[in-house]
């Protein structure tokens, strides 16, 4: 029996083996495809002790196991939606409609980009946007980190913040910024997946203190956390989604909290990266609804605590999984009502007490 569920187990994790062409499936986050071979399957350190407190039905499915796969004559058509203004008919948009985001054993799409050698994947597959980047796009990065850095001929796909983030931790010519909407073809690519939930404790620290010291100008982080950043939602730029209902109430309640506990309230809303890292940085407690702004978590020290305003059900972990993986104290803060695209109604009061304890570090 123990055995049969080992070897079910050990199935889960490697794939599927194709006998009749050689290939394995493989999962990553939200996407799989048919990898030409398994390179190398390590085990990822747990946390046996990090927990989501608070919300009684969530708990984070800790990631245990990351592989690497290779994947020759691969097509990756990048960010090829008509989302992202890439239109819908050419040859790499219907291959991204298909959700061939890696195809492998393919022809380069036309007009693809070639490149020679062997490439390891640094980006999100799905989205060039901040938040999508700084959890699923620094995962891909963190998996082949060590296998990039130490095969001094190859070279890296980053987008974006994945490349800010490849270059603060390492000054090196071997990036290939990827361009949205452009079809990418590799004769050798690898790419990293993880089982569970995402991000390892330690998977941010070859970047995250670089980037962040980057954005501040080369200035260490202050040494002294002395805020409670309450990110807001009320930008346009959210049009309307999550906003929280009687904000000024919360508002009130949060800075109350704050002061209490000898700390400065700062009301965060989006002006600019580095502003950004300043404002997190700062933080010794960050409250927020589920959204965007918390992707800027990266830039908190170790043991800040977070404190998510999320459903009673249905929660979104992305925070909670960069949280597990930077070591800050998590806590998920149900709200009374909760609408991913809609309002939230939150009681203030119950917030402010949450506050209070993690100010404490109860
Ligand atoms: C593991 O989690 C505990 C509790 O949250 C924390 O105190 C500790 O620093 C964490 N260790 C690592 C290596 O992240
Ligand atoms: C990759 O493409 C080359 C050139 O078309 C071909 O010779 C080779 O067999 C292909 N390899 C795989 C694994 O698809
Ligand atoms: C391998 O074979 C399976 C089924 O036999 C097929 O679905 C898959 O597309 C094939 N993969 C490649 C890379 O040819
Ligand atoms: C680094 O590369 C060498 C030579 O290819 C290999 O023997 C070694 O195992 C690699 N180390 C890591 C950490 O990948
Ligand atoms: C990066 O490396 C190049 C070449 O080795 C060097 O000229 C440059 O000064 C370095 N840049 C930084 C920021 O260290
Ligand atoms: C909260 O907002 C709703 C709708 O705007 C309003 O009816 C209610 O009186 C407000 N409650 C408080 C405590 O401000």
């Amino acid at each position: 029996m123990m055995m049969r569920i080992a070897a079910a187990l050990l199935l889960l994790a490697a794939g599927r083996s194709d006998a009749a062409n050689g290939t394995t499936r493989v999962r990553g986050h939200g996407f799989s495809f048919d990898a030409t071979a398994v390179l190398e399957r390590r085990a990822l350190p747990v946390n046996g002790s990090w927990r989501v407190r608070l919300h009684a039905r969530t708990r984070l499915k800790k990631p245990t196991q990351l592989t690497v796969v290779e994947c020759r004559n691969a097509s990756v058509p990048l960010y090829a939606d008509n989302i992202w203004g890439c239109g819908r008919r050419s040859p790499a948009a219907r291959q991204w409609q298909r959700r061939e985001w890696i195809l492998c054993g393919a022809k380069p799409l036309p007009n693809a980009v070639v490149v020679p050698g062997r490439t390891h994947l640094g980006v999100d597959l799905f989205s060039p946007t901040f938040q999508h980047e700084m959890i699923n796009g620094v995962q891909q990065l963190a998996g082949v980190w060590p296998r990039f850095v130490n095969d001094t001929k190859s070279q890296l796909l980053c987008h974006g913040f994945t490349c800010a983030l490849a270059r603060a931790a390492l000054n090196s010519s071997r990036f290939i910024e990827g361009k949205k909407c452009r079809p990418y073809f590799f004769p050798v690519l690898e790419v990293a997946l993880v089982r569970g939930d995402l991000l390892w404790p330690g998977a941010y620290d070859p970047f995250a203190g670089p980037y962040t010291a980057t954005l501040l100008g080369g200035a260490p982080p202050a040494r002294q956390r002395r805020t409670v950043l309450y990110a807001t939602r009320n930008h346009d730029a959210y049009h309307g989604k999550r906003l929280v209902v009687n904000e000024s109430a919360v508002v009130a309640a949060v800075s109350a909290a704050a002061a209490a506990a000898d700390l400065e309230f700062v009301l965060f809303r989006f002006e600019n990266t580095e502003a950004s890292a300043r404002a997190f940085s700062a933080a010794a407690v960050v409250v927020a609804p589920h959204g965007g702004a918390l992707a800027n978590l990266v830039h908190c020290a170790p043991g800040t605590a977070v404190v998510e305003i999320v459903p009673a059900q249905t929660v979104r972990l992305f925070y909670a999984g960069l949280s597990y993986a930077r070591g800050l104290r998590y806590y998920a803060f149900a709200a009374r009502e909760f609408s991913y695209n809609g309002n939230v109604v939150v009681d203030a009061e119950a917030l402010a007490d949450v506050v209070r304890a993690a100010a404490r570090g109860d």
